[in-house]
């Protein structure tokens, strides 16, 4: 934590009172959802996590379909296109009971919001092959403003508009702090540490030809599928059918109805590349492009809008 005992608070709530206060942890701008204390402790017991030598871990910023390449990869190292009946919350490094993560059988598929810092140092060394799936920005953030606006929790949720939370996001204090930051950080971490078997996947490529990132995934773990495998999986995981097994017969980890308001559930809510057409304004829309083009200058990475 840079030294300090007591971080310095930093409220980014917009002139309505809408959005959330942050502290830096380790030069990453964290969002106080309870207290600044309670996240580095949650940081520090995520660190303390031991790895086995078959983990495969999925990183990602909120929204950027980590639910669907988590099934993706369970059903992936099963071996069929069954529905496991758990969440990937099971298996989150991050809030929540990382001794039960501990628990869980091998092979594991576990999956994070955390930067590279805050997760197990022993990442490198065990050569943990680790997902990174990105979006493009302007459908991560109208995706994240519906959820935290469908949030039922005040320390989460978002009450503004979307226009609102449009202005933080690109401002880069929207919950869980900036995306490019959260990217450029792990294209940083792919540099500094070509040993750690990093797969780079993108949602649109994955929505517009699943069977192949499919068959992808499957070579970066070393496994060795059918096509007819791959077809039944991406079938299986399709928008539709994955927002039905999720109603219909997962387990979930919390009472979903109180977690939502008006017992919405807002996880699986349109699922489609170019939404945000739908709520970005053409000046917004201006804004968007020039703040990204600066943000991601240099990266290389060039995202897909519709
Ligand atoms: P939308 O809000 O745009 O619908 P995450 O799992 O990282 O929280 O990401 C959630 C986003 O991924 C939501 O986006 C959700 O609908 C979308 N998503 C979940 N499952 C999907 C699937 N099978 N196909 C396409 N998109 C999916």
């Amino acid at each position: 934590m840079e030294g300090q005992r007591t971080p310095e608070i930093l409220d980014y709530r917009n002139e309505n009172g809408h959005g959330w206060s942050f502290y830096k942890n380790d030069g990453v701008l964290r969002t106080i959802a309870t207290t600044p204390e309670d996240d580095m402790e949650m940081i520090r017991k995520v660190q303390k996590f031991e790895f086995r030598d078959d983990d495969v871990v999925i990183v990602a910023y909120a929204k950027c379909g980590t639910h669907w390449l988590w099934e993706i990869v369970t059903m992936l190292r099963a071996g069929h296109s069954e529905y496991n009946k758990k969440t990937k919350r099971v298996a989150m490094l991050g809030p929540g009971k990382i001794e039960e993560v501990d628990e869980l059988p091998s092979p594991r598929v576990l999956n994070s919001h955390l930067n590279f810092r805050h997760l197990p140092q022993k990442m490198v060394e065990k050569r943990i092959k680790t997902i990174f799936i990105m979006r493009n920005p302007k459908d991560v953030s109208v995706s994240t403003y519906f959820m935290l606006n469908g949030v039922n929790n005040i320390k989460y949720s978002f009450e503004g508009t979307c226009s609102e939370y449009l202005d933080l996001f690109l401002e880069g204090k929207a919950f869980g702090g900036s995306y490019a930051d959260y990217v450029k950080d792990w294209l940083q971490v792919k540099q500094d540490h070509p040993d750690l078997p990093v797969l780079t996947l993108f949602y649109e490529n994955l929505k517009k030809d699943p069977v192949k990132n499919i068959k992808t995934v499957a070579d970066f773990i070393g496994l060795s599928v059918s096509d007819e495998l791959c077809e039944q999986i991406a079938e299986a995981c399709s928008f539709k059918k994955m927002r039905t097994a999720d109603a219909e017969l997962k387990e979930q980890v919390f009472n979903v109805s109180d977690f939502w308001k008006k017992g919405q559930q807002v996880v699986y809510r349109k699922g489609e590349i170019g939404d945000w057409k739908n709520w970005i304004t053409v000046s917004e829309n201006e804004r968007f492009d020039d703040v990204i083009e600066r943000a991601f200058e240099g990266t290389g990475i060039v995202f897909k809008y519709d």
